[in-house]
């Protein structure tokens, strides 16, 4: 079937010219059109067209978008959005001046949401995550990445696996699994660091490969987390099994964990806010995917990493809202992009190349979406603006009006949804 995507006043292509990635500079080259029309068919995207060219008759379904300006679907490639309870508490605390590490050390954090998400039920998570998905759908993201990581046992992170992958079957979205069961030693683990690596190596990551629960494996990285070691073995016992890896890395200390991501070439290593200068050319000479997280900067009053750097070094870099309940308890990704914006000097095109195609390529699906050239999937974000930089300007508002999820519209502010 032949769909007509008819006169938007702009289409942000973030075209790569094939290369569905971009590096250092080419990150600040979206491609923005005036007078173009989108021809789709079925699920995928055919031509861009002149829209004085259009000629009507030859499309089963015409989508008027005049005035609107339309982009990829974007790509959320980091968050935590399967958890359950709140920690406003903590919050309170944050905002007294006690700090993140020092709450996690006290009982907090982490493994204070693992206690509710052990407590909840299986329907419980499906109830309590989904109108965060809507959430997302609203905001034009047609890819979404969420991560296990607040069960700790077998038992919960299959559970926590099982409900991503429900939800990944009722929503319209593309819903991507990551495991994250090295997110933190849980409580019973303390003093058994070791059965609790072994646990995930030998009962964990076979079972997971087998049902096909995740496509990546991810982990905490840090000095109150896993050791680059420990971080070195579940990687080995990952990729034998054919899970890609992604890493939380040189957040609050550097402990090695960039280094073994890039030995064992890892889809993206994430955060970043104190990596090296010295480690700044390694990582930009990869292929591993910076995927840099403002708004936990913003949410701890804690430094930004050092985006201007690793682009003005050639790095592939991508944003994300890193959606969790701790660190930053923020779902809304135009307003990362502000914040790198306006935190970490990037400018507004290379934000809309962050949460496109380098955002799909951290999750491994730039061969599919990401920008709009033919041959991709009909995924669109839809804005009521006058143009792109309202998206990053206009801040803290949602200015999608439209999502549209290989060819057919999902979400549509005037209309209502159909997720
Ligand atoms: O990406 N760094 C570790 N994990 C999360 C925080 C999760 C939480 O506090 O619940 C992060 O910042
Ligand atoms: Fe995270």
């Amino acid at each position: 079937m032949k769909k007509l995507l008819y006169n938007p006043s702009q289409v942000v292509t973030v075209n790569t010219n094939g290369k569905n990635v971009k590096r250092g500079k080419e990150l600040s080259e979206v491609d923005c059109l005036t007078e173009h029309s989108i021809v789709l068919e079925d699920d995928l995207i055919k031509d861009i067209i002149p829209t004085a060219s259009v000629s009507k008759n030859n499309f089963e379904e015409i989508i008027d978008l005049t005035g609107k300006v339309v982009l990829p679907g974007l790509i959320e490639c980091h968050t935590h959005t399967a958890f359950i309870g709140s920690r406003a508490d903590e919050f309170r605390q944050k905002l007294a001046g006690v700090d993140y590490e020092k709450i996690a050390a006290s009982g907090g954090g982490i493994n204070s949401t693992v206690k509710s998400v052990r407590n909840a039920s299986f329907e419980e998570l499906v109830k309590t995550v989904s109108p965060r998905i809507e959430h997302f759908i609203q905001q034009g993201i047609t890819t979404l990445e969420i991560k296990s990581g607040y069960g700790l046992d077998f038992e919960n992170e299959v559970k926590l696996l099982q409900v991503i992958k429900y939800l990944n079957e009722i929503f319209s979205i593309d819903i991507i699994p990551t495991f994250l069961g090295a997110h933190t030693f849980p409580p019973e683990a303390k003093d058994k660091r070791d059965e609790y690596v072994e646990e995930i190596i030998n009962r964990m990551l076979p079972h997971i490969a087998k049902q096909k629960l995740a496509e990546f494996c991810d982990g905490f990285c840090e000095a109150t987390a896993f050791t680059s070691e420990e971080i070195d073995s579940i990687f080995s016992t990952s990729k034998k099994l054919g899970i890609k890896l992604k890493l939380h890395t040189e957040q609050f200390n550097n402990v090695g964990g960039l280094n073994v991501s890039l030995n064992h070439n890892a889809v993206s290593v994430d955060h970043l806010e104190v990596l090296d200068n010295s480690d700044i050319k390694k990582l930009c000479s990869s292929d591993t995917v910076a995927v840099l997280l403002p708004g936990v900067s913003f949410f701890l009053n804690y430094k930004y990493a050092p985006a201007k750097k690793l682009i003005e070094n050639n790095a592939v870099v991508a944003l994300a809202t890193d959606y969790n309940p701790g660190s930053s308890h923020i779902s809304s990704l135009a307003l990362i992009m502000s914040l790198a914006a306006l935190k970490m000097e990037m400018s507004i095109e290379e934000t809309i190349s962050a949460v496109t195609v380098n955002a799909a390529k951290a999750l491994d699906v730039q061969k599919s979406v990401g920008s709009i050239e033919s041959g991709k999937k009909a995924d669109f974000a839809l804005f009521n603006c006058n143009e792109y930089a309202d998206i990053v300007y206009d801040i803290g508002k949602n200015l999608n009006c439209m999502t549209i999820k290989n060819g057919e519209i999902i979400y549509n502010l005037s209309g209502g949804s159909s997720y």
